[in-house]
């Protein structure tokens, strides 16, 4: 397998703190692999997210794409970066609230795929005309889901994406994660506070204070539907 995207001594602190949120990380993500991300809530997950995915910027460190160094980028070519290899699907959703569910799909969207059928997909058949206000929370996270799948990318980074959802709609998002790594061969990365996750995962990072601090390989992960929880 080739390097998709790694980090070396990546660091992040916000403002004029000396408060590390990321500390010296260093880190590889394979193509086509299912990396899953675990760490108890403020250990550095989405922090560490937000920087491999061009979303915001490092204190320190490089992040390589494809041997690219991102870190060097302006903001131009960080937006095509995002934009052409990124997919993302956001811990606070990030819906845009003035937009139709239909609205913030394809805004976004890349693939000429019907949006009909990725709300299906997430369990939102016929929402289309429906504004984020008037959804609940496990269903603005659906349509975040539905929006990243909507567009091309390289790389998936899906940021606690059944955070939201009941046991059954966990497990139908999760497999149409599984599917586009499985079947269409995308990389996909999944960050969680949910143990039982990783077991479907190529390989699992653990994060603790903003370091990781230990690394399993699953030379067996399990399906989706084979987790118990
Ligand atoms: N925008 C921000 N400003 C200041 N501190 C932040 C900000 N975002 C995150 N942090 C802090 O950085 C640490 C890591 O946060 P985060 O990456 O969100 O962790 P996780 O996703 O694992 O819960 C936490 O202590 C959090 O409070
Ligand atoms: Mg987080």
């Amino acid at each position: 397998m080739s390097n998709m995207i790694s980090c070396k001594n990546l660091t992040k602190t916000y403002g004029n703190t000396n408060f590390y949120a990321l500390n010296q990380v260093s880190m590889e993500i394979e193509e086509g692999e299912l990396l899953v991300i675990v760490g108890a809530s403020g250990s550095g997950k989405s922090t560490l997210l937000n920087l491999l995915g061009g979303i915001d910027k490092c204190t320190s460190g490089n992040i390589y794409f494809k041997n690219h160094d991102i870190t060097t980028y302006n903001e131009k070519q960080l937006t095509n970066y995002r934009k052409n290899n990124i997919g993302f699907i956001y811990q606070s959703f990030n819906l845009i609230k003035e937009l139709t569910v239909q609205e913030n799909i394809t805004l976004i969207a890349t693939k000429h795929s019907n949006v009909n059928n990725i709300l299906k997909k997430v369990g939102l058949e016929g929402k289309n005309n429906s504004y984020p206000q008037n959804l609940s929370g496990g269903e603005q996270q659906r349509v975040s889901i539905a929006r990243a799948l909507s567009k091309n990318f390289d790389i998936l980074f899906c940021d606690e994406p059944i955070g939201s959802l009941d046991t059954e709609m966990s497990k139908q998002i999760l497999l149409l994660l599984e599917e586009l790594c499985r079947k269409d061969h995308k990389t996909v990365v999944i960050v969680t506070h949910n143990k039982d996750i990783s077991k479907m995962a190529d390989r699992v990072y653990t994060m603790k204070n903003g370091k990781i601090i230990h690394e399993q390989i699953n030379k067996e992960p399990l399906s989706v539907k084979e987790i118990e929880w």
